[in-house]
Formats: C-alpha cells, structure tokens, sequence
C-alpha cells in the first residue's frame, strides 16, 4: 500500500503537505486548527524581532477572476509580515508544539542585514522548540525599502552571508525561501545551500500589478486613491513555480546532492502536488489554496495524491520524486531528435512501399492474394 509519510531533513512528515507562510499561519489558533485538519507541517506566517516597524494597510488583496467571475485564478497581495510581537510569537511557538508534538513547526524568520539581529531570532525561537526554520528572502513589497526580503533574496552575495550567520548558531534544519523576482533562480539558490542551508522553498509571490480600475482609473487594490506592486499568487503562477522548481531541482541534483526542496506556488490539488514532486520537490506547500479552500481541503489533497501513488504502482514519494526531470533538454535537441524521428518515418514508408510492390509479381497471383489475406487476418 502506498504511504504519504515522508522524512526530510530528518523531519518526519506524516504527509508531505505543509502550509505556506501567510494567513493561514497567523496565530497559535489557526496552527493548531491546521494539524488537527492532519496538515504534515505548518510555516507560520513571517515574523522580525520588531513588530512595531510593521504597519499594514487595507484593502491589502486583489483578485483575478476566471469563468464568469465565478473562479479565483489570481490573487495579489500587497501584505507585510507578521505585525504581532515577537514575544507573543515565541509563546504561542511553545504551546503549538505541546498540543501537536508531532505535527512538524516551522518559523519563518526575516531582519535586517545585522548579524546579531539574525543570531537573536534564530536562538530565541530555536529556544522555544521548533522545528526547523524558513528564511524568507523573497517578499517582494513593502520590505525591500528596509533592505528585507526580496531585496536580500536578488543579491547572492548578501544571502550567502546571512544564511552563514543563521548556520553558525542554528541547530535544526534551515530551508531558504527563493523570490521567483530574479533571471536565473539558480544563482541564489546556489549562494544560500554553499552557505550550508539543508534546503530551499520556491516560490514566493511575483511582481505584479493586478489591473487598473476603468472607472476610477485607479490601480489595483486602491489605498487613500494609491497603490504600490504586490505579490501574485495562486492557480495562474503555477507553470511559472513549476519551471523555477525544476531548474532548482536540476541545479541540487548537479551540484548538491541531498539537499531539499519544498515547492509552493498555486497548489490546489493532490494532482498538482503530485507535478512539484515529479518534478523534484520533497514537500508541497499551500498558502493562497488555504485561503480560498479552507484548512479541511488538506484530506482531498492526500486522497488524491494517493489515488495517484496507487493508479503508477508508487509506494513512497521517493518513487517518483524527480522523475519527470529526465524529459528536459534544449530545444536544438528537439528539433534534433524530432528530424531524425521524422526521417526515420519516410524511410519506414518507402521500405514498407517496396515490400508492398514486392509482394506482387503476377506469377501466381492467386496464392499472393491468398496470402494477403491471411497476413491482415493474422
Ligand atoms: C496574503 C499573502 C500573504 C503572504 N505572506 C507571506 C509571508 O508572510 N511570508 C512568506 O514567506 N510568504 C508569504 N506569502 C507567500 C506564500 O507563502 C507563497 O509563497 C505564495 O503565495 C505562492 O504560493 P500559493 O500560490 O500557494 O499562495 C504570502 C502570500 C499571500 C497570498
């Protein structure tokens, strides 16, 4: 029987489903929610040492509407991290892992470029018993202008620095969240795994603006008659994570094997989940699907990646992890491979149409016919 339950980075995952830091990681009341639902794992939402530097706005979200205005495809969302105390965090952190011991907890963390600022979060919410940590270096708004987020996440140089100061004192696993804000996801990626991070998550939201109001002329979502880009996410960013997923995976593959990968980036299905593991991913996040679905969709999501697992006789994820890989080449390849494919054909016709002629010499044309009779009978 095929099983969900997966290990990574020594952490044991009842299934492979975690939560992706945002909303749905808000509180201590909502994670709690979220493992009793049987969610593998949670990323709370992204939290600094001062909250106070963090003032959010509303309306902070913006939607794109498909079929009739009936389906959520697009979701933007111009939201900072988390605006609650580090302290109050640090408590809820405690009581969180003693109702869900096994439920797998994970910070995610975000300061300024201060080594000790980076030092004090990570000790402190290591001291207060979770599980692993996610560095967010993506956030691609608001946060930038304190040198945060995705700011740190485009400069390579920078990323690997602060991901050695959180190696220096960190004791559990470190995955760094990648921003899909860049040319080539590699070279991040590559900085923050030489740095010694046991894994990488991608991807965070992408730059985006969601429409202008034809009415008002007015940009989207509007604050005091304003706005500022936001972060896009849900259904429609998905081809875009997937591509970015798998360049990562080719890069851990080449250059660091063993290392982790946890993809995100409009995930609503067990089907889906199941391309990002085809695809090289170890775990699959949630964050905009929560939002749109509620904590109980995590249930649809394993019925249906195990109807999957059972339909391709695949008893673990490991089975299938990265196997679609191997069907990425160039595009000269393809026109290689698909001229010799094409040459191959016509020769095939023309020694089919020889044989064919060859069949009929009109010596004894009966016992020929006869025998082609038989040959499309047989
Ligand atoms: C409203 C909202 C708030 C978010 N806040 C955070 C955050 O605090 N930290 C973070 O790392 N990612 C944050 N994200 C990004 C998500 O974790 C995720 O990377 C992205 O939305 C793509 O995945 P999805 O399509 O499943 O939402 C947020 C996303 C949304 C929609």
């Amino acid at each position: 029987m095929s099983t969900l339950a997966t290990t990574v980075d020594g952490l044991k995952f009842a299934n492979p489903f975690v939560i992706g830091s945002g909303p749905p990681g808000t509180n201590a009341k909502v994670i709690n929610r979220a493992f009793k639902e049987g969610w593998g794992g949670v990323i709370a939402k992204t939290i600094s040492l001062d909250a106070s530097k963090v003032v959010n706005v509303g309306p902070r979200y913006a939607k794109l509407m498909a079929g009739d205005g009936k389906e959520v495809i697009g979701w933007e969302n111009i939201e900072l991290i988390s605006d609650r105390k580090f302290e109050t965090w640090l408590d809820e952190f405690k009581e969180i892992k003693d109702a869900h011991p096994s439920g797998i907890l994970i910070a995610s963390i975000m300061e300024e470029f201060n080594k000790d600022a980076w030092c004090e979060i990570v000790e402190r919410c290591q001291n207060a018993g979770v599980d692993a940590f996610e560095l967010n270096f993506s956030c691609p708004h608001g946060l930038p202008e304190r040198k945060m987020g995705a700011a740190m996440g485009q400069d390579p140089a920078i990323l690997e620095e602060v991901c050695q100061w959180v190696r220096s004192v960190s004791k559990i696993p470190v995955w760094a969240k990648m921003t899909p804000n860049v040319t080539h996801i590699e070279e991040p990626t590559a900085a923050s795994l030489r740095a010694g991070c046991h894994g990488v998550s991608a991807i965070n939201t992408i730059r985006s603006v969601m429409g202008v109001n034809l009415e008002t002329l007015r940009p989207e979502p509007t604050v005091e008659g304003y706005t500022t880009p936001g972060g896009y996410s849900s259904k429609a960013v998905k081809p875009i994570a997937l591509r970015m997923v798998m360049e990562i995976a080719q890069l851990i593959r080449r250059d660091f094997p063993g290392r982790t990968l946890s993809g995100l980036g409009g995930v609503e299905t067990g089907a889906d989940a199941a391309q990002f593991i085809l695809l090289g991913s170890d775990t699959v996040q949630v964050c905009t699907g929560v939002m749109k679905f509620g904590y109980g969709m995590v249930k649809q999501l394993c019925d249906e990646l195990l109807a999957f697992m059972e339909a391709k006789g695949f008893e673990t994820l490991d089975d299938f992890k990265g196997h679609s890989l191997q069907y990425f080449t160039t595009h000269a390849e393809l026109v290689r491979m698909q001229t010799a494919r094409k040459a191959a054909e016509a020769a095939a016709k023309e020694s089919a149409m020889v044989r064919n002629d060859a069949e009929w010499d009109g010596d004894d044309f009966v016992k020929q016919s006869d025998a082609l009779a038989r040959k499309a009978a047989g």
